[in-house]
C-alpha cells in the first residue's frame, strides 16, 4: 500500500471485483480518501456489494449498502445494540471463548494461528450474540470463506446457504423469542414499525459478514507482528495494562479494510476527473500510516497519545461493531500473553497476504517452547 502512495495521488485499475463498471480508482492521499468517505451524496455505498442480487434476492446489506437519508434511521436503531456499555457486558463471555479455543493448543507447541484461533474465535462470538449453537461453528466459517473469498457457483451457494440458515433462525425466534440479538432485532422499531423479512435478512447477513473476516484478518497481522517483535510481546506479558493501547496501536498499523464507493455524478478529486458510475476504492491504511499525519507511522508505540487511526473507516458508515471488535482483540491479546508461552514464527515460513476488500493472511504458523 505504501508503494501505491509513492505512485501518485490516484491510480486506475481495470479490475472491478464484484462491481460492475469500467474499473476502479484508488486514491492514495489521506485528504482525498477522507473527502470521499465524508461525501456520501457524491460517493454512494448503495449497490456496491450486490450479494443479495447474486442469488436473485432484493435485500440490501443493512446498513452498509444504505445511503442517506435512510442510513441514519437504521443506525439510530442499531447503535445502542453495539454501544460500549452493551459490549462491556459481553466481556466475560468473550474472554471465556478465547480461553476455550487457545487452551487446548498449549500442549501442542505450535499452531496454524488463522485456522486454529483467528477464524473460530470471532465466529464463536457471533454464535453467542445470535444465540446459535457452537456446533454450527464449521458451517459458518465455511460460509464466510466461500462468500468473501470464493467466486462463481460456490459463492452463490454459500450466500444462499447463509440466507436460508439465518431466515430459519429468524422464524424460530418469531415463534420463541429469546435473549439474543436476533430476538432484539425482531422487536426493534424503525419509524414506529418492525423490520420486514428482507430487512432482517440484510441486517443478519451484514452483521455476519462485517464482523468475522475483519477480526480474523486483524488478529492475523497483530500476531504476526508480535511473533516477530519479541520485545513488544514481553512488554505486554509484563505490563498487561498496556493491552488497550496495544489494541489501538496495532489496529492503526494494520488496517485491513479497503472499502469502495460509486460516484453518483461527475466530479474532480485531487485533479482526477471521476465520471458518474465510476468505482472508487478507499484504502484505510493510507490514512492511518500517513507520515503527514502520524509521527513515525511504521513504529508501534503502545503508549501513543491521540491515536486517531481509520481502521474502522470514517464518516457515516464508520464501523458499527468497533467496540465489539476492540473487546475481541483485547481478549485475544490478554489470553495469549497471559496463558500461552512466548510464541514465535518459524523463520523459514514467509506469510502470504491476500486482498479482496479485506487484506488477510492465508496462514500464520506459530511455535512455542
Ligand atoms: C477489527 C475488526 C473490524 C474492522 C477493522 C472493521 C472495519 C470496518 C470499516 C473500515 C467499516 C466501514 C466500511 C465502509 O465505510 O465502507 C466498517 C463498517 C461496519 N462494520 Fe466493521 N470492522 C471490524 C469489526 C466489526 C464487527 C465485529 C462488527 C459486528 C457487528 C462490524 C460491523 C460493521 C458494520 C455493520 C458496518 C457498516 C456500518 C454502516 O454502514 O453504517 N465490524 N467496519
Amino acid at each position: 500500500m505504501e508503494e501505491l502512495r509513492r505512485a501518485g495521488p490516484a491510480l486506475f485499475t481495470p479490475h472491478s471485483r464484484a462491481l460492475t463498471g469500467p474499473g476502479t480508482w484508488i486514491f492514495t492521499s489521506s485528504a482525498a480518501i477522507r473527502a470521499i468517505f465524508q461525501d456520501p451524496e457524491t460517493f454512494a455505498s448503495g449497490g456496491v456489494r450486490p450479494f443479495g442480487q447474486l442469488i436473485g434476492d432484493s435485500w440490501p446489506l443493512i446498513p452498509i449498502d444504505i445511503d442517506p437519508p435512510d442510513h441514519a434511521r437504521y443506525r439510530r436503531v442499531l447503535n445502542p445494540m453495539f454501544s460500549p456499555a452493551r459490549m462491556a457486558q459481553l466481556e466475560p463471555a468473550i474472554a471465556r471463548r478465547a480461553a476455550e479455543i487457545a487452551g487446548p493448543l498449549i500442549a501442542r507447541g505450535d499452531c496454524e494461528f488463522i485456522a486454529d484461533f483467528a477464524q473460530p474465535f470471532p465466529v464463536s462470538i457471533f454464535l453467542e450474540l445470535f444465540g446459535l449453537p457452537l456446533e454450527r461453528l464449521r458451517d459458518f466459517i465455511g460460509f464466510n470463506e466461500a462468500i468473501l473469498k470464493g467466486e462463481g457457483e460456490a459463492q452463490v451457494a454459500a450466500i444462499r446457504g447463509l440466507r436460508d440458515l439465518l431466515r430459519e433462525e429468524i422464524l424460530r425466534r418469531r415463534k420463541q423469542p429469546s435473549e439474543d440479538l436476533l430476538s432484539e432485532l425482531l422487536t426493534a422499531r424503525i419509524d414506529g414499525r418492525a423490520f420486514d423479512d428482507d430487512e432482517l435478512t440484510g441486517l443478519a447477513v451484514t452483521l455476519f459478514l462485517a464482523g468475522l473476516d475483519t477480526v480474523t484478518s486483524t488478529l492475523g497481522y497483530m500476531f504476526l507482528y508480535l511473533a516477530q517483535a519479541q520485545s513488544a510481546q514481553s512488554l505486554l506479558r509484563d505490563k498487561p495494562e498496556l493491552i488497550g493501547g496495544a489494541v489501538e496501536e496495532l489496529l492503526r498499523m494494520f488496517n485491513v479494510v479497503m472499502t469502495a464507493r460509486r460516484a453518483t455524478r461527475d466530479t474532480v478529486i485531487d485533479g482526477v476527473e471521476i465520471r458518474k458510475g465510476d468505482n472508487v476504492a478507499l484504502p484505510t491504511s493510507l490514512i492511518s500510516r500517513d507520515p503527514a499525519e502520524v509521527e513515525s507511522p511504521d513504529e508501534a508505540d503502545f503508549m501513543r497519545v491521540d491515536n486517531r487511526h481509520s481502521a474502522f473507516g470514517y464518516g457515516i458508515h464508520r464501523c458499527l461493531g468497533s467496540h465489539l471488535a476492540r473487546r475481541e482483540l483485547g481478549a485475544a491479546l490478554r489470553c495469549w500473553t497471559s496463558t500461552m508461552p512466548p510464541f514465535t514464527k518459524p523463520a523459514q515460513v514467509r506469510p502470504v497476504s491476500t486482498g479482496i476488500g479485506v487484506f488477510s493472511l492465508a496462514r500464520l504458523d506459530l511455535t512455542w517452547a
